[in-house]
């Protein structure tokens, strides 16, 4: 029988990519979210794209007896835990509500995880973990030097997610630093789909490229990097949902915490990721340099290498791709 896998906040951007990929290779994904940032709209086309019924519990992470539940009437063997607040501007005003649901959440989570004798988990953490990084390519062991309350509740709860692994060699987790996710499923039917107006750069091309938004302001034109602008390590989503089911299939055979970067390992300026959009588009897309943003690096990109090795996963769709899927699933309207 296929291993059946509870993914929180599986209706989300990254969510909804992975619970397709999880089925695609052979388990059964179980989506549980609250739809906080996200739609029940997703859940139709999840079951087409997976080509099996998704079972989706509405519920908040931070809800252990919501938790104990969803153990109670699946069998669940792995947890991928998506859930949680992801917008760095918004974190600086709230940062009561990002550590409750971002910290908070994990703690549930991992405690009913225990109760239940489930000990595998994948977690979705972030590059911003590193702050502005003094070497380039970016390995794990740099130091962690978050800017925001968002990056900080990430490292909170992977310095909680080590200790619990460092305790009981029971446990078996996967941290996983993702750099710049992008684009969307190739079919069209899934992709970014945030409340309110993107904060991203690749999803803001596509409401200007629709005519949705008048023109790119571009954060700052005087960055120490080849055109002046921020260099990024853009990843498409589905290489980083591939990259959830190697981390699960790793986890298979390894105990302990293993932290790990997903990226493509190389950068791109967003003079040149306009570019690639343009291409795909067929559009010219108004833009205008504006100051920096507060809190932005000049560049970074990841070091693959571990995630290469232990995970034997590598991103394989390139820059172009991601803009003409993020391009297609604006075509199809953007949203669900
Ligand atoms: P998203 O907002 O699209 O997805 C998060 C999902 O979690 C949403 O469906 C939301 O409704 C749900 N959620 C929020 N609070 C919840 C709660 N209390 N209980 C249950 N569900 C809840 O964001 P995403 O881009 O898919 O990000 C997924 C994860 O990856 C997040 O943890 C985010 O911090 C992390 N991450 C994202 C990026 C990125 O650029 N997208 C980069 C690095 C890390
Ligand atoms: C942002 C978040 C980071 C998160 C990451 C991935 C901030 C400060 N950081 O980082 O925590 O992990 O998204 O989701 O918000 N740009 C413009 N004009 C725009 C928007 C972006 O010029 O209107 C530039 C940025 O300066 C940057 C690049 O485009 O150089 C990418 O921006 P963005 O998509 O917001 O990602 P990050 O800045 O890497």
């Amino acid at each position: 029988m296929a291993d059946t896998i509870l993914v929180t906040g599986g209706a989300g951007y990254v969510g909804s990519h992975v619970v397709v990929e999880l089925a695609k290779a052979g388990y059964a994904p179980v989506v549980l979210d609250n739809f906080a940032n996200s739609t029940p709209a997703v859940l139709p086309r999840l079951q087409a794209l997976a080509g099996r019924p998704i079972p989706s519990v509405t519920a908040d992470v931070r809800d252990a007896a919501a938790l104990r539940a969803v153990f109670h009437d699946h069998p669940i063997a792995a947890v991928v835990h998506c859930a949680g607040l992801k917008a760095v501007g918004e974190s600086q005003e709230r940062p009561l509500a990002y550590y409750d649901v971002n910290v908070g959440g994990a703690i549930a989570l991992a405690e009913v995880m225990g109760e239940a004798g489930v000990a595998t988990l994948v977690f979705s953490s972030s590059a911003t973990v590193y702050g502005q990084p003094d070497h380039l390519p970016v390995p794990e062991d740099a130091p962690l030097r978050p800017h925001s309350v968002y990056g900080r509740t990430k490292r909170v709860v992977e310095d909680f997610l080590r200790d619990l692994a460092k305790a009981n060699d029971n446990w078996r987790i996967a941290i996983l630093r993702y750099f710049n996710p992008a684009g969307a499923h190739s079919s069209g039917m899934l992709g970014e789909a945030s409340r309110g107006k993107p904060a991203n750069l690749v999803p803001l091309l596509c409401k200007i490229a629709a005519g949705e938004l008048a023109e790119l302001a571009i954060y700052g034109g005087d960055w120490p990097t080849a055109d002046g602008t921020g260099v990024r390590d853009y990843l498409h989503v589905q290489d980083l949902a591939e990259g959830h089911v190697a981390a699960m299939r790793y986890l298979a055979k390894a105990h302990g915490a293993h932290t790990l970067n997903l990226g493509a390992g190389r950068g791109h300026s967003v003079m040149e990721v306009v570019a690639a959009f343009e291409k795909a588009c067929g559009r010219t897309i108004a833009k205008a340099v504006a100051p920096r943003r507060p809190g932005d690096v000049a560049a970074y990109y990841a070091d693959p290498a571990r995630a290469a090795k232990l995970l034997e996963w590598r991103a394989s769709r390139d820059l172009q791709v991601i803009c003409a899927d993020a391009w297609r699933w604006q075509r199809n309207g953007g949203r669900y």
